[in-house]
């Protein structure tokens, strides 16, 4: 085969990668790159100095099972954390783009499309200083046809060629080293040109590791650009829509006497459907399944497709619902009166494993209460410090590390994320220490409830 020159350019680039964005994706993400790619160097650049000095430090800026680790084994090795963007983008010849992509809060789309201006920055810097070819890979979550927009701002001064490749990330947050490490699958969608397919060779290689000891090859699926920017959204949609599917139905069986619990086992019995995915709960967190699915609705709405975008819309109005519909149960469990009453709340983070709080279906709900005039304490083995910056300008709230300081004579528990602590606790001893009568509202379905109830608890579930 005669390659073109283009081709033969990328042939020759150097094998050291930058990631632009050293945040959720950016850090775990690379430091298992390094992990599995010993010879190259990978280099995480970040605009927010105080981020990469914790990440050159023992506190790292995010917390997730197994980071420290890698980030241990490779830091100073052959990854490197620097603030140095521009020596960065002129060493490297791959560079990947793993910068925030926020929903919108103004103008055009406000509400719904994403905010797209870390990215487009992103790229006129790489435009203005590359010194030769690159390959750009987009790491972060971007609206279908993202690309194109991303080669022209590159290709505006004609002096280098930049090749634009989408390979997002499907890692989820708690169990991000483990999905890096083993993923189900990994997606790169490149130009079908030459020098396209010669990228996403050169990026298929970095994901099956040196000695093609990471990810085995056949997992490691190609598509066209725009595919694998679409997949992304797709997939997150999907999984937003189980969610939100199975908290419906737990409307249903709250309403019916039908267990939740026991229809999603059963359902998920089928192999056609799959048992993950399916677990009613207080509603989906997390910074991307709202942002990801509002993009997806404004990107119908723009193609002139609005069933579509109504269908989607309604995972979120589902998910705001069940936020809703807890607050409206505590209500009603306390005599319909909220104002002045101590709850605990058992957990902020919008999962467990993760001190993350981004869109936290406990911040809904403890801006709820807080509107009902709720003493509310909230205690969270890792997520405290986030929770106090989410909610600042709140008066009434407390912070307290310890569950069974949290609880002194509290009237009711929320416990609204499923931290494998919670089941451990001693409930007699909190039971103890509660005005009476004591609730416990456990809106993930993770306690035994027939044992809190003989130690005298009034116990509510979702779906039950
Ligand atoms: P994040 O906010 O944690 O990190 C983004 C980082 O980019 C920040 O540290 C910010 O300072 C930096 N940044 C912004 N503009 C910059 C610039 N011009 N130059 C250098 N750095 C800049 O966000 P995240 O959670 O890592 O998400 C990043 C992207 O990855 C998003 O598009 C998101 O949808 C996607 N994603 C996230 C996850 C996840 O689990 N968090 C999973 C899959 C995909
Ligand atoms: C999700 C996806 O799972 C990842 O594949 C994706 O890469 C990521 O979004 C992203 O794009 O950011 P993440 O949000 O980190 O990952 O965590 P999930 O495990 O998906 O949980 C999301 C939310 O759904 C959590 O609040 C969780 O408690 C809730 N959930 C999940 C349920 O209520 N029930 C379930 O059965 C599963």
């Amino acid at each position: 085969m005669k390659f073109s020159r283009k081709y033969d350019k990328i042939r020759t680039m150097n094998k050291d990668i930058v990631c632009i964005g050293a945040g959720y994706i950016g850090g775990p993400t690379m430091a298992v790159i390094a992990q599995k790619n010993p010879s190259r160097k990978v280099y995480v650049v970040d605009i927010n100095e105080k981020r990469i000095a914790a990440w050159n430090s023992d506190n790292l800026p995010i917390y997730e099972p197994g980071l420290k680790e890698v980030v241990e084994e490779v830091r100073n090795r052959n990854l490197f954390f620097t603030t140095d963007i521009e020596g960065c983008i002129k060493k490297c010849d791959i560079i990947f783009v793993g910068v925030n992509t926020p929903t919108k809060m103004f103008g055009r789309g406000a509400g719904r499309a994403s905010d797209l201006q870390y990215w487009e920055a992103t790229a006129r810097n790489i435009s203005k200083w590359a010194e030769g070819d690159k390959i750009v890979v987009e790491k972060s979550t971007l609206p279908v046809r993202t690309a194109a927009a991303m080669d022209a701002i590159l290709n505006i001064h004609e002096k280098h060629r930049f090749t634009v490749l989408s390979n997002p990330e499907f890692l989820a947050e708690g169990t991000a080293i483990k999905d890096l490490q083993t993923p189900d699958r990994v997606l790169i969608g490149g130009p079908q040109t030459p020098e396209g397919e010669a990228a996403v060779k050169t990026v298929v290689d970095i994901y099956a590791g040196e000695g093609d000891k990471w990810v085995p090859r056949e997992k490691i699926l190609t598509t066209n650009v725009w595919s694998a920017e679409l997949t992304k959204l797709a997939a997150n949609a999907f999984l937003a829509q189980r969610v939100s599917s199975i908290n419906a139905i737990a409307g249903l069986c709250e309403a019916t006497g039908a267990d939740v619990d026991e229809v999603a086992r059963v359902i998920g019995a089928d192999k056609r459907i799959g048992p993950k995915f399916l677990k009613a709960g207080p509603g989906f967190g997390g910074s991307c399944f709202k942002k990801d699915v509002l993009n997806l609705v404004y990107l119908c709405e723009t193609f002139g497709l609005h069933t579509a975008a109504e269908y989607w819309s309604q995972v979120i109005k589902m998910n705001d619902h069940q936020q809703e519909r807890i607050v409206s149960r505590l209500f009603k469990e306390t005599f319909n009166t909220l104002a002045n009453k101590k709850i605990a709340m058992f957990g902020f983070a919008f999962k467990a494993d993760t001190g993350d709080t981004r869109e936290t279906p406990a911040g809904y709900v403890a801006r709820l209460l807080n509107e009902e005039h709720v003493n509310l304490v909230i205690t969270d083995p890792k997520a405290l410090e986030n929770a106090k910056k989410d909610l600042a300008g709140l008066t009434g709230i407390e912070y307290v590390e310890c569950p069974y300081e949290a609880t002194k004579e509290a009237d009711a528990i929320l416990l609204m994320t499923d931290w494998k602590e919670y089941p451990q606790l001693d409930w007699a001893k909190l039971y103890a220490s509660m005005r009476k009568p004591a609730l416990v509202f456990d809106t993930r379905n993770c306690l035994d409830a027939k044992a809190l109830k003989a130690l005298g608890f009034k116990v509510l579930n979702i779906g039950k």
